[in-house]
């Protein structure tokens, strides 16, 4: 009986079929179409809290060695933020980020969307290979926010529905029962490394109250050791980390720390 292994080193993949009688009969470089796709983790949680570390925060300089060490060093997905300069002030990655990062490692992408007109690109990102795709209340609600909700499973990818600081809860409870996932900011999005409003822990637990267990709850912002703690606590069970990963030698023991894994 044959086998057939396929491995994903750096930007291709390949496929090398084997028989026992005759050896190694044939070492394939697979198509890009043919790239298996990561689970996405947020439908089957292996565990929880999930750890998603920030891409943002990463050395920008070598995109695909940082997604690949964050696999290595124990990530659940890779979040990925999208931010158009007009939503938010800063400029960032579009779907060509996506794809490369796709090549790079096997960690499911979870894209945040900071855009003012989501409607445009969620088909882009799916396409790219992003598996989750979050876009803000504050630009689609009511009947556009379940509109783009539909259309982005319709793509086969979750929604997840994000609100700022500033923004009140009770904008989500018409909509947020048919998202996969709610993401607290707990900071201004914007940019990395900005320090964790305590405040909008108010929120986590309201909203872990209302949602339904198969409804993930994420948090986005100032999260390192300290802050997750609480964060967890409140009920969110999806960390975003950027500096606190990316910007840190001790990759694998913090992203333990986030979750909760502490030395006994
Ligand atoms: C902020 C982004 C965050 C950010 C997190 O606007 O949405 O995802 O990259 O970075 P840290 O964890 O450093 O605050
Ligand atoms: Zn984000």
């Amino acid at each position: 009986m044959g086998a057939s292994f396929v491995g994903r080193p750096f930007f291709f993949q390949w496929q090398l079929d084997f028989q026992p009688e005759r050896g190694v009969t044939q070492i394939a470089v697979l198509p890009e179409t043919e790239l298996e796709m990561p689970d996405n983790v947020l439908l089957h949680p292996p565990h929880l809290p999930l750890i998603a570390p920030s891409i943002l925060a990463a050395d920008f300089t070598k995109l695909g060695a940082e997604a690949a060490d964050a696999e290595r060093c124990g990530a659940d997905m890779l979040h990925v933020d999208i931010m158009d300069g007009h939503f938010v002030p800063n400029l960032t990655m579009g779907p060509d980020i996506v794809m490369a990062l796709a090549k790079a490692c096997n960690l499911m992408q979870d894209v945040h969307l900071m855009v003012s007109n989501p409607d445009e690109h969620i088909e882009a990102f799916c396409k790219a290979g992003a598996k989750n795709l979050t876009f803000h209340i504050e630009v689609r609600h009511g009947d556009g926010a379940l509109d783009l909700i539909q259309r982005i499973h319709d793509l086969g990818c979750t929604a997840g529905i994000s609100l700022n600081p500033a923004t009140p809860v009770s904008d989500l409870i018409p909509v947020m029962h048919a998202a996969d996932m709610i993401l607290v900011m707990s900071v201004v999005p914007g940019y990395t490394g900005q320090a964790f409003m305590p405040e909008t822990l108010d929120k986590v637990r309201f909203l872990r109250h209302e949602l339904a267990p198969h409804q993930r709850l994420q948090i986005d912002g100032g999260i390192g050791i300290r802050t997750a703690h609480a964060a967890l606590e409140a009920g969110a069970d999806v960390l975003v980390a950027g500096a606190a990963v990316f910007r840190n030698p001790e990759r694998a023991q913090t992203i333990k720390l986030l979750r909760g894994d502490y030395p006994k």
